[in-house]
């Protein structure tokens, strides 16, 4: 039987079993998928040590997504650029890993909002951490070539829009309004608007159709965001989506079967979240 799992500290709020466990049935496979908490600092030391602790890979949750990259021996080009990892397996005995947050994403908007990369316009992005990096990655791969990025800190948007001179251009936060004229598409990739964080305010009003809007947070699913965007008769893609999509590839490597993201599974993962 094949194992693999998520590592995370904590790892209990984990949807990946869900989504694995979902495709594990689905596909009549004989394995297992269990979630593993691992406590900061011993993260590199559990990752060298998948096989032998009987795993053929993971998944790999906050905090642990850097020292996963540390640990790998062969990182793929998503994993080197987002200087972190998301998932794992072993290959000729050594232990390789990738970033599918960004597959996750782009693949997401490919489902959920057919054609938003074929506007010709520019992009909105709201925020600068983590999340952020990945998704301009994507956009550039995708054919955008002109960002338009605010964050609450600047310092943090001028830096990160450094790395990708000169396709993203810094607007301040207080004038992310001023951001949507002529863009087809707007990513929220803050925290704001998540359960128990800051709300995300945001003036749609020099938003045209037929832009996008997308959301990477999913708790809850209908963010205000989404809500207000929707009510202006914009397309939407939520957060579930880029979760639900960036699990394909972990499952791949794992398991050998390229699994499908259901109406199903969609079903299944947001019936849990409206649990908790
Ligand atoms: P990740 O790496 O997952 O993107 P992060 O690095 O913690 O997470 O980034 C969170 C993002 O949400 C940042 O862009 C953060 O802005 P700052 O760089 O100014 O911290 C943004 N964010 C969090 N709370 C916010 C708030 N109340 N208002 C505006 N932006 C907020």
């Amino acid at each position: 039987m094949k194992r693999a799992g998520v590592v995370g500290w904590p790892v209990e709020h984990s949807r990946s079993p869900l989504i694995h466990g979902y495709w594990l049935k689905r596909y009549g496979i004989d394995g297992e998928y269990g979630k593993h908490a691992v406590e900061p600092g011993k993260a590199e030391a559990f990752f060298k040590t998948l096989s032998a602790r009987g795993l053929v890979g993971c998944n790999v949750t906050v905090p642990h997504k850097e020292a996963a990259y540390r640990a790998a021996a062969r990182p793929d080009a998503a994993a080197k650029d987002a200087r972190a990892a998301n998932t794992l397996w072993i290959e000729d005995g050594k232990l390789c890993a990738s970033n599918t947050d960004i597959y996750g994403f782009l693949h997401s908007l490919d489902a959920q909002a057919p054609g938003w990369d074929k506007l010709g316009l520019a992009a909105a992005v709201l925020g600068a951490g983590g999340a952020a990096r990945g998704i301009i990655r994507g956009l550039l791969n995708r054919g955008f070539s002109h960002i338009r990025l605010a964050n609450r800190t600047r310092e943090r948007a001028e830096t990160l829009a450094a790395e990708f001179s000169p396709s993203v251009t810094v607007f301040a936060w207080e004038n992310r309004a001023d951001m949507l004229i002529d863009c087809g598409l707007l990513v929220n990739t803050t925290t704001c608007g998540m359960v128990g964080q800051a709300p995300l305010e945001i003036d749609l009003s020099n938003f045209s159709l037929p832009g996008v809007v997308c959301d990477i947070v999913y708790t809850p699913l209908l963010t205000d965001l989404l809500r207000q965007a929707r009510a202006q008769g914009f397309h939407t893609a939520d957060g579930l989506g880029m979760l639900l999509y960036q699990a394909v590839p972990g499952f791949e490597k794992w398991f050998g079967i390229r699994p499908e993201v259901t109406p199903e599974l969609r079903a299944l993962v947001t019936t849990d979240l409206e649990k908790h």
